[in-house]
């Protein structure tokens, strides 16, 4: 088969230099992973481990495992269970044996199947199997538009989320669509936020875009989805691009994420997704533009794309405010009673404030209380 053969799929770069890499999105890309694999030269002699998690398997394995071994890859596969809980240095421990178990050298790769825990996890066991080996990315929810590109990678420790981790760009993403088909609902929305997010910070026709196909895309409408996912991705690789190790400019990424990490922190294990917590966090993130000035328009716009999509844009009642509070001290950004925060200035453009003082975000939760959840 000639290397030369392009996947009949949408195609983007992420612009890295010479670790530069595709993103493929289409419909039915899984079965032709083998070619794909070939068109980026993965040697066949070394071991392939497939990283998975309990939901996907039973979907997506075989399927996966059948294109690499028609193209003649040695493939054997590690299933942990599905959640977060998975992104452990247990669970890690567990993965680099399989790793050992199947004859992984140097030249191996690892491929991740399944949404952004799955990622994570073995992206970081891709990271550090070896001192670090070929990694490749396969998405199967929406949410993993957003953590499969840019090469964070890492594990859980009991006290803090994804603190055990290395920057580890991916060979490539393949993103079948198809495979979005069997994603739940709830899941969807929490992965749509994403996009809306990417939008919010960077595109404002995007966003319209994805106010006027909130229908589509939540009946997992696949043109309207691959659309939506190749934006996405385009807007955070170009980020990425510009500043991969998070020096400043990746940090408008995080938009919406001090809400919306501390309210994760407070909320019991599975009250919220990250998703909804996100859309939570961006709804107050425009409200405080409000209070620093910008126009009022950008909060009740924020607003309305969330509500659109179902996603929640109020803090829920039972939670209590100075825990969230006291869950957003643990982040090291927050210094002496002010706060860097990314706050919108336009629908389409954020900026980084580092001079946000505490007892407004306090206000602002307070006052997302008030509302209704
Ligand atoms: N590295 C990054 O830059 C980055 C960015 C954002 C989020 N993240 C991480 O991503 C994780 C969240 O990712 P997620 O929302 O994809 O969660 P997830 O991986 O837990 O997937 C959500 C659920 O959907 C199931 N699932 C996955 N694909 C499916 C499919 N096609 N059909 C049916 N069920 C399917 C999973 O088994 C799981 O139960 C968090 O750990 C977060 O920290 C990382
Ligand atoms: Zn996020």
């Amino acid at each position: 088969m000639s290397k030369n053969l392009t996947l009949d799929a949408a195609e983007l770069t992420v612009e890295l230099g010479e670790r530069s890499y595709p993103i493929w999105i289409g419909s039915g890309l899984l079965g032709r992973i083998g070619e794909a694999f070939q068109m980026r030269s993965i040697p066949t002699r070394s071991p392939i481990v497939i990283i998975t998690d309990d939901h996907v398997a039973p979907l997506y394995l075989e399927r996966t495992e059948a294109a690499l071994r028609e193209a003649g890859y040695q493939v054997s596969s590690f299933v942990v269970a599905a959640g977060e809980s998975s992104k452990s240095l247990q669970v890690y421990e567990q993965c680099i044996t399989a790793a050992l178990d199947a004859g992984c050298d140097r030249h191996s790769s690892i491929v991740a199947l399944g949404g952004g825990v799955v990622g994570d996890l073995a992206g970081y066991v891709a990271a550090t199997y070896m001192r670090g080996i070929r990694f490749i990315q396969v998405p199967t929810t929406i949410l993993a538009h957003d953590s499969s590109v840019g090469g964070k990678v890492a594990v859980n420790h009991p006290f803090a989320k994804n603190i055990i981790g290395a920057f580890h760009q991916p060979e490539m993403v393949l993103y079948d669509t198809a495979t979005l088909l069997t994603l739940p609902d709830r899941e969807v929305r929490a992965g749509l936020a994403e996009m809306i997010k990417h939008g919010l910070i960077w595109d404002e026709e995007f966003t319209a875009w994805c106010e006027a196909q909130a229908e589509r895309l939540l009946a997992k409408d696949e043109e309207a989805l691959t659309y939506g996912l190749l934006k996405g991705c385009a807007i955070k690789a170009q980020v990425v691009s510009q500043d991969e190790r998070e020096h400043d400019l990746r940090a408008i990424l995080n938009l919406g994420h001090t809400i919306g990490h501390a309210l994760e922190a407070v909320a019991g294990y599975g009250e919220l997704l990250h998703g909804e917590a996100i859309s939570i966090g961006m709804v107050g993130s425009a409200r405080l533009a409000e209070r620093l000035g910008e126009d009022k328009q950008i909060a009740v716009r924020t607003e309305a794309i969330l509500t659109k999509y179902g996603l929640p844009v109020a803090v829920p009642q039972h939670m209590n405010s100075d825990d969230i509070i006291q869950a957003m001290m643990h982040d090291k950004k927050f210094k002496e009673g002010h706060t860097v925060f990314i706050v919108p200035t336009a629908i389409g453009h954020v900026e980084i404030r580092k001079d946000v003082p505490v007892s407004l975000v306090r206000d602002i939760i307070e006052e997302l209380k008030g509302e209704k959840a």
